[in-house]
């Protein structure tokens, strides 16, 4: 067995397999195009590539997506040495070849190919199927605590010092600060507009309407939010919260443009560094409920990393 990069037209074949798996809400055509608009978004087009697992025969026995992603090692002294780090998605057994070891060789054929690139630091995936077969290729678990917040009617402006537009990403996204942690994650604006391309795609499917702002500041914090999928939420990409009260604006403002936009809840992924401030806010249509799905699970690509602890960042905006 060897992995092969697949070629536009073995794209398009896999197109057809996965359609069952994840084209919910989608007819085969519609699916077809909305994987044929995410490869020619930008990002995609500059990060992303498809692996496919062949037999010795040549035959396709699973498949899998990469987006190259940012990723910062601290070294002593607190400098950030930047490097290249990869999002694994869509890996995808046909029914009838599962269950004989395929998608587990090409998780460890794919992390050695990985391994190999110069500026290497971590694989990285969301798992719908749990830790277990992720972890026989090396894969540590993070936490996955998601918040749900209900929407509130009001001016998403009211509460914050300012709302952002979707051409301000790359300027707020740059205002972030970024973990105070030995190693993370970093998307680029293009990564994030991927996620904005996705509810581009579904706003129509859904009959909700696409939020007007892209996220919103409030004193010295930041959120990025979206529509960004299948689901009727406003959905947080990013937070850098500072403070527990301008926590509590940056989430009333989505709180109002969820309900603006009729969709029917907010949900922010916890992270280490404002899990406090959250805390603060439970109750009152604010809920912390554990991940249905989308586990992350991270694996060094090359020796000397720090280790892969709780405290490691996976804010929503990683997402493949
Ligand atoms: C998940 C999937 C890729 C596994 O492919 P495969 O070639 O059968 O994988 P392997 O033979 O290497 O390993 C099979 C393991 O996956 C586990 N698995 C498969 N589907 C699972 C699920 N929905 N939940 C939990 N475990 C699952 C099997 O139980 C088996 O575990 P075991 O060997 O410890 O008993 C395949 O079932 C598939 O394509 N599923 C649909 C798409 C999908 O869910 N992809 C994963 C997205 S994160």
């Amino acid at each position: 067995m060897h992995l092969v990069a697949a070629s536009e037209e073995q794209m398009v074949q896999r197109d057809a397999l996965t359609y069952s798996e994840w084209g919910k809400f989608l007819s085969l055509e519609e699916y077809a195009a909305r994987e044929k608009r995410l490869r020619a978004h930008p990002w995609s087009r500059s990060a992303m590539r498809t692996w496919l697992l062949c037999g010795e025969d040549g035959a396709v026995l699973a498949s899998c997506e990469t987006f190259r992603t940012p990723s910062f090692l601290r070294i002593p002294g607190g400098s950030l040495v930047p490097g290249d780090s990869f999002a694994i998605a869509s890996v995808f057994t046909e029914e009838r070849l599962r269950g004989q070891g395929y998608a587990t060789r090409l998780m460890d054929l794919l992390a050695a190919e990985l391994e190999r690139q110069p500026r290497a630091h971590a694989a990285l995936l969301f798992s719908d199927v749990g830790p277990r077969l992720y972890a026989r290729s090396g894969y540590q678990e993070l936490p996955a605590w998601d918040w749900h917040l209900s929407p509130t009617p009001g001016d998403p402006a009211g509460p914050v010092d300012s709302l952002l537009r979707e051409d301000e990403l790359a300027t707020a996204l740059a205002h972030l600060r970024h973990p105070e942690v030995p190693f993370f994650f970093w998307p680029t604006p293009a990564q994030l507009d991927w996620h904005l391309e996705r509810g581009r795609i579904y706003a129509g499917h859904l009959g909700c309407s696409r939020p007007t702002s892209a996220g919103a500041r409030a004193g010295t914090s930041t959120i990025l939010w979206g529509l960004v999928g299948r689901s009727p939420e406003l959905t947080v990409l990013m937070l850098d919260a500072r403070s527990a009260s301008e926590t509590w604006a940056l989430l009333e403002a989505a709180r109002h443009e969820a309900s603006r936009c009729g969709l029917s809840r907010v949900v922010l992924w916890e992270e280490p560094s404002h899990a406090t401030f959250l805390e603060l806010l439970k109750g009152g249509g604010i809920t912390r409920v554990a991940r249905n799905g989308s586990l992350p699970m991270v694996r060094p690509l090359r020796p000397g990393l720090p280790p892969i602890t709780p405290l490691l960042p996976a804010p929503r905006g990683l997402w493949v």
